[in-house]
């Protein structure tokens, strides 16, 4: 089945915008945060110059060559094997399970947004009990944003690839540039920049533990959206005679890019203010907005806009996480758009409010299994073990399966010089890389 084209800026706009999500803004301040900061934000660097780089090129192939949804394409560049490798393409649904917990969080900056404009909690005493209260006892508040959440992507989704996808993107992602780009020049001028600057660059060896590097290595994928078909997804509908090279640098440098200026603008508000930087995941939710509170009524404009920043940032990437899956059903079982959009909706729509409810105290506990609530294992068997195992999977595919002349003949002319450099940390660098992560976040290693 014919699937509609991107324009070229449009597909860079989307896959940035998939990229630049929730883990820039939220999660990278927070675990840089917890990690000590310059030694894992280099550690983190060179992952996504090493390995993200190497892989999103080779992701993109698989879509740009294939041209249907994950699974079709896997099926159909595996020269043996064709039943087996079909499975690869699975790897889609990882996305909406990542949409369960991804939503409500969507939903709590929907949240901080209205808040932002009302009263702002005014010492961080108030804003952790007001955000303990939000996730353990307001269930309702919870699942109405994540209802708003949920009929928003549904109907952008549903709306197809050009005229739902890549118009939110060209509306949001600007949205997303221009108050990110803002509040970074305001960071600048204020005194606690310096010490912001020498916590995420002056690295110091002895603060990083072999947890965290698993960590940068685990968050690299995360945040460039690699390992679940989602750029695969995307690139399926690029423009022949794309430049896959020059357009996996852009997003790159677009999802880093935010994601330093996002910590080193939070870095900075939080120094400025007093605040500690490894406050955790309450960083944004619960340091924050007590610092905008300190800083007056600049600080409701800043919070407004930090908070829409946050919000488009998630709603970008929340399209992307869907847009695999209703592809395939698209594809392969002839469902209409809209079919496919509202069943895959509504697979993270009830399964979204099985999370919340895990977090809250009433149903907390007949809702965590082991050692973590459902929304942490959704988290967690995404992040840190379906992605990597994804990337494992495309890694092999491109570098050991697909034949090599169907590789060459695109990246020849996308890498030049640099091509012979690039299959040989595809085929060797990076499995083995990968093949240490999976093995110690599924616990047979203990780094
Ligand atoms: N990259 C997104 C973020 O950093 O928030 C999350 C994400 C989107 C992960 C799409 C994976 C994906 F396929």
């Amino acid at each position: 089945m014919k699937i509609a084209r991107f324009s070229r800026i449009g597909f860079i706009l989307a896959a940035a915008g998939s990229a630049v999500g929730l883990g820039n803004i939220w999660k990278f301040p927070y675990i840089t945060g917890e990690n000590g900061g310059g030694a894992f934000v280099f550690v983190y660097l060179i992952t996504v110059l090493m390995i993200g780089f190497t892989l999103m090129i080779a992701e993109m192939l698989i879509g740009y060559v294939g041209r249907r949804d994950s699974v079709s394409n896997f099926e159909e560049l595996a020269p043996r094997h064709k039943n087996l490798w079909k499975y690869g393409g699975f790897m889609s649904i990882a996305g909406l399970i990542i949409m369960t917990f991804y939503s409500p969080v969507i939903g709590w900056t929907f949240h901080f947004v209205l808040l932002s404009l009302g009263s702002l909690p005014a010492s961080v005493e108030v804003a952790k009990e007001h955000f303990t209260t939000l996730l353990s006892l307001d269930i309702g508040t919870q699942i109405f944003y994540h209802t708003l959440v949920f009929l928003f992507v549904t109907t952008v989704v549903a709306r197809g690839i050009k005229g739902g996808i890549e118009k939110l993107n060209f509306f949001l992602m600007p949205v997303l540039i221009v108050t990110m780009g803002s509040m970074f020049v305001y960071a600048t001028t204020l005194s606690g920049f310096t010490q912001s600057w020498d916590f995420m660059f002056g690295v110091d060896w002895s603060k990083l533990t072999s947890a965290s590097l698993v960590t940068a290595v685990g968050h690299a994928f995360f945040t460039l959206s690699l390992g679940m078909a989602t750029i695969l997804t995307y690139s399926a509908s690029l423009p022949k005679d794309s430049n896959l090279v020059r357009s996996s640098l852009i997003v790159i440098a677009l999802d880093t890019g935010i994601a330093l200026v996002a910590g080193l603008t939070l870095f900075t508000f939080l120094y400025e203010y007093g605040a500690s930087p490894s406050a955790g995941p309450g960083l944004v939710f619960i340091s924050l907005p007590a610092v905008f509170s300190e800083m007056g009524v600049a600080g409701h404009f800043f919070a407004f806009t930090f908070f829409v920043a946050l919000a488009s940032a998630g709603l970008t990437s929340a399209v992307s996480l869907v847009e695999p899956f209703i592809q395939y059903l698209v594809d392969r079982f002839k469902f209409s758009r809209l079919k496919a959009s509202v069943a895959s909706g509504l697979f993270f729509y009830i399964f979204g409010i099985v999370a919340i409810l895990s977090t809250s105290k009433e149903y907390g506990e007949i809702l965590t299994f082991g050692s973590k609530n459902f929304f942490d294992w959704a988290d967690f068997i995404t992040a840190s073990v379906m992605l990597p195992i994804g990337g494992l999977i495309m890694a092999i595919f491109v570098g050991h399966v697909m034949q090599e002349e169907r590789v060459a003949s695109v990246l020849k002319r996308d890498l030049g010089f640099f091509y012979p450099y690039w299959y040989f940390s595809l085929r060797y660098i990076v499995p083995i890389a990968l093949f240490v992560v999976v093995l110690n976040l599924v616990g047979v290693l203990n780094l």
